[in-house]
């Protein structure tokens, strides 16, 4: 129930735009790190293998909260529904146009790719007996969503019934904030790019 309030709050806040954006220059390692830390116990304590990847990936100027926020989710995800003795990795990767691809991939069950399209909605939930006994609100994913959209990012899923799920969040090039930028609170919302 304390869950689902909070959840409730995080969403309402998103969608008012009343969580200002906060620029900051990030390396993606150190990102993946503070996200691993996060989750490591609750991934050990399911037996699940989580490795991390993010060699090749070039600094990104993104939201660090938001990011790790996002992160986050979906790791826990990833760990809550992978069997134990599964595999867990996130990778970050240098995309196209300067983008930085983060990825969250695990082999546990899947999602059927009829679920697909409507797993960022709230309150979607894949298998409703199942997700009763893991726990959760069904309001992750779409937090996520939120998140993403309103840095100017963008998530999406792949996945195959059976041999597990792949989540991706692009983060695109923004050159690096200006001091401006970095103290101003709401500077930089991703529309005054534009302006
Ligand atoms: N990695 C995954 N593998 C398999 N199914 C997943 C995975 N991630 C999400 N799902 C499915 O998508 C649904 C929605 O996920 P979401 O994170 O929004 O809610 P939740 O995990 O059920 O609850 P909450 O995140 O609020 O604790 C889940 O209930 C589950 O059915
Ligand atoms: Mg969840």
């Amino acid at each position: 129930m304390a869950a689902l309030v909070s959840d409730l709050l995080e969403l309402s806040r998103l969608a008012s735009g009343e969580r200002p954006l906060r620029w900051e220059r990030l390396r993606p390692a150190d990102v993946l790190e503070d996200v691993l830390a996060s989750l490591g116990e609750q991934a050990r304590a399911r037996q699940i293998v989580v490795s991390a990847d993010a060699a090749s990936a070039p600094e990104v100027t993104s939201d660090g909260d938001r990011l790790r926020q996002i992160l986050e989710n979906l790791l826990e995800n990833a760990v809550k529904y992978t069997p134990p003795g599964g595999h867990v990795a996130v990778r970050a990767r240098a995309g196209e146009d300067r983008s930085v691809a983060f990825e969250v991939e695990d082999d546990g069950p899947g999602i059927p790719a009829e679920h697909l399209p409507r797993i960022f909605e709230r309150f979607y939930r894949v298998d409703k007996a199942r997700s009763r006994e893991v726990g959760g609100t069904g309001l992750g994913l779409s937090i996520v969503k939120h998140l993403a959209e309103g840095m100017g990012a963008t998530v999406s899923v792949s996945s195959e019934p059976g041999r597990g799920s792949r989540f991706t969040v692009r983060i695109p090039f923004r050159p690096p904030p200006s001091s401006a930028e970095m103290a101003a609170p709401g500077a930089g919302d991703p529309a005054a790019a534009d302006r």
